[in-house]
């Protein structure tokens, strides 16, 4: 097969993304590697109670991503693997930090192959040192005068003192 024989691969990465961790990043690094583009697909959830509005998060991620063109953003609500049919992707990726991540994604991958065989889930491990990463606890160590550098991108510690700043 030629390259202009095949077609571009494109894997959504879903989340929350309240907010994008360097965890996240590492696994979108790690999606570019395998596929030709990542959309983050931040997942428009009413009933959980967000720090970050979805708009917020969008563009937070869109500044994260500046000047990678093979990384985009969008929001969906509904199922994943209908929103992955629609926007073409044939792949779910999503990072496996430990084992504690095991059962929920195992039941995820496999209702999501039940609904739509097609769509294939795969999963990446961050790099170590984000192991232990999760947006609520940057969250939690944020609120608390904690320090979170290198933890998240320096845009998401920007916008956690503008959310503060602002509600001051
Ligand atoms: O960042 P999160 O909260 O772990 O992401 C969870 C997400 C968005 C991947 C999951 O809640 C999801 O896919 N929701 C969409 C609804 C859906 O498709 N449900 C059936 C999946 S088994």
């Amino acid at each position: 097969m030629t390259e202009s024989e095949r077609s571009a691969s494109l894997a959504v990465f879903p989340g929350s993304f309240d907010p994008i961790t360097n965890g996240h990043a590492d696994i979108i690094r790690r999606g570019l590697s395998v596929f030709d583009r990542v959309t983050v697909a931040i997942l428009v959830n009413q009933e959980k109670k967000p720090l970050f509005s979805v708009e917020e998060r969008v563009r937070i991620v869109r500044e994260v991503w500046e000047g990678e063109p093979r990384v985009q953003v969008d929001t969906f609500s509904g199922l994943l693997v209908d929103y992955a049919t629609r926007v073409g992707a044939s792949v779910i990726v999503r990072g496996l930090r430990a084992i504690s991540d095991f059962e929920y994604e195992f039941q995820m991958a496999l209702m999501n192959r039940r609904l739509k065989p097609r769509v294939e889930t795969v999963f990446m491990m961050p790099a170590e040192k984000y192991s232990y990463l999760s947006s609520r606890l940057v969250k939690e160590v944020f609120e608390l005068g904690g320090d979170i550098q290198g933890l998240v991108p320096d845009v998401v510690i920007r916008h956690l003192r503008d959310k503060r700043d602002a509600a001051r």
